[in-house]
Parts: structure tokens; sequence; C-alpha cells
């Protein structure tokens, strides 16, 4: 482990109520305590609900706040139970998930989420963009052009490198315990590396605190977007603590 600036964002899904928020009054004490503070960023992507509540929690704590997705057109319109970027910033939103495996699942395409990206950037909201194979790609060896396809569909026309960050995700890998041998792994983030020049990478897919050791050894990582783990601060505080130890 360098001493490079990491990342870990919590992805917590469609998971939480406003009790839930009690949860992090832990990992606030832990990030005011924690002599490599200044080397990393904590991010919380919880679900719409619970962005306002979170963000006012968690006021002067350094700990930022993220929405999990938006529609991508940046004005109001008649889109019955969506909501924009500019709206999720106007209840504190910084970051932004947009092209997460579970909506590509359910329909997104690449095109849609290049809009996405645009109308979030255009908010003033910084993107955690993710890429990632499914088990019959990797199984038919096409890892490479799927994601240099993801890449270059959804960041088309965009130049704003500084306020993406990629997350490149197996879907083979999330929430199924399952992670990447550290060979291949290493060399897909390079890949991604080449393919968007200067571009922070990360992980996600089953990051936990009995695998992080076997991730960090892998030294291309800029941190990692963790689902399930996150919503427990043991275990989300236990992967910080690890990955600098
Ligand atoms: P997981 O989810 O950590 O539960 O596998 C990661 C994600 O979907 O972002």
């Amino acid at each position: 482990m360098t001493n490079k600036y990491m990342y870990f964002i919590a992805n917590w899904k469609m998971f939480g109520v406003l009790n839930s928020l009690n949860t992090l009054n832990r990992v606030v004490k832990f990030f005011k305590n924690f002599k490599k503070r200044k080397s990393l960023k904590i991010i919380y992507c919880p679900p719409s609900t619970l962005i306002e509540p979170m963000s006012k929690k968690l006021r002067g704590s350094n700990i930022e706040v993220g929405a999990q997705n938006c529609h991508q057109q940046d004005v109001y319109g008649a889109f019955t139970g969506s909501v924009n970027s500019s709206m999720l910033k106007s209840v504190g939103a910084k970051y932004i998930i947009i092209g997460h495996s579970e909506n590509r699942q359910a329909g997104e395409t690449d095109k849609l989420i290049n809009l996405k990206i645009k109308s979030a950037l255009k908010s003033g909201l910084k993107v955690i963009f993710c890429i990632g194979e499914t088990l019959k790609a990797k199984r038919k060896k096409i890892t490479k052009s799927v994601l240099n396809k993801q890449i270059k569909v959804g960041l088309k026309n965009i130049k704003n490198n500084k306020k993406i960050i990629i997350a490149y995700e197996p879907v083979w890998s999330i929430g199924t315990g399952i992670i990447p041998k550290s060979d291949d792994l290493f060399k897909t983030i390079s890949f991604i590396k080449k393919e968007k020049k200067n571009y922070k990478v990360l992980y996600g897919g089953s990051v936990n605190p009995k695998n992080i050791n076997q991730l960090k050894s892998i030294n291309n990582i800029d941190g990692y977007l963790i689902g399930g783990a996150s919503q427990d601060p043991k275990k989300f505080i236990d992967i910080i603590k690890k990955t600098y130890n």
C-alpha cells in the first residue's frame, strides 16, 4: 500500500430508513480520530430518501454524500417516480453513481448512461461511473471489448475527467463473495487506465474485511465501491483500517 489517495464509497442500494443513520455515528468517530484521514475520502451513497438527512448528519465530518442514479434530463419534466441530478444536488448530494450493473440489467443502455453522466456533470455532481462484464462475457473472454464499449459510449463527448471516477465492478462479483484473481484484476484495471488516462479507477464487488488484504496488494486500485459490507459500520471501518495496515 503506497501513500496515495484512496476512495471508500458506500453503496447502500435500496436499504435504509431514517433510523439507519445512527450507524454512521461510529464511522464519524472513527474518521475523526484516524491518523491517515488526509489520504482518503469516504463517500456514502444512500437511497434518495436519505440524502438530505444524511448530509445534515454528516456536516462537518468530511464524509460526503452521493446519490445512486438519476433521470437523464437535468430540468423538470413529467417523469413520474424520477428525480434529476439537480434535485439530488439540491438536497446535499456531491457525487452520483451512474451505470451500476443493477440498473444496466434493468435496461439502462450505454447511451442513456452517457446522457445521465452529462446531466450530472452539468448539475455540478461528481460521477462514479460503473462498468463491468457479466459472467457470460468473462467466459467468452470478451471482457476488454465489453469494457471498451461501455467506456467509449458512456463517456462519449465528455472531457471532464477530474469529475469522473471509474468503478470497475465485474457483475459476477457483485454480492457473490467472489472477487477476481489478483493478477486478472491488476490487468483489467491497467487496461481501463490505458483506455482513459488520468482517471481514478476503483474496484467494486464483494469487498469485505476478509478479502481486503488481498485487494490492497493490487497497487493500481484507487479505492473501493462497497455494497453489502458498507451497511455494517464495523465491517466498513475494518476495510479502511486494514487497507492502511
Ligand atoms: P457488493 O456490491 O459489495 O455487495 O458486492 C457492490 C456494488 O454493487 O456496488
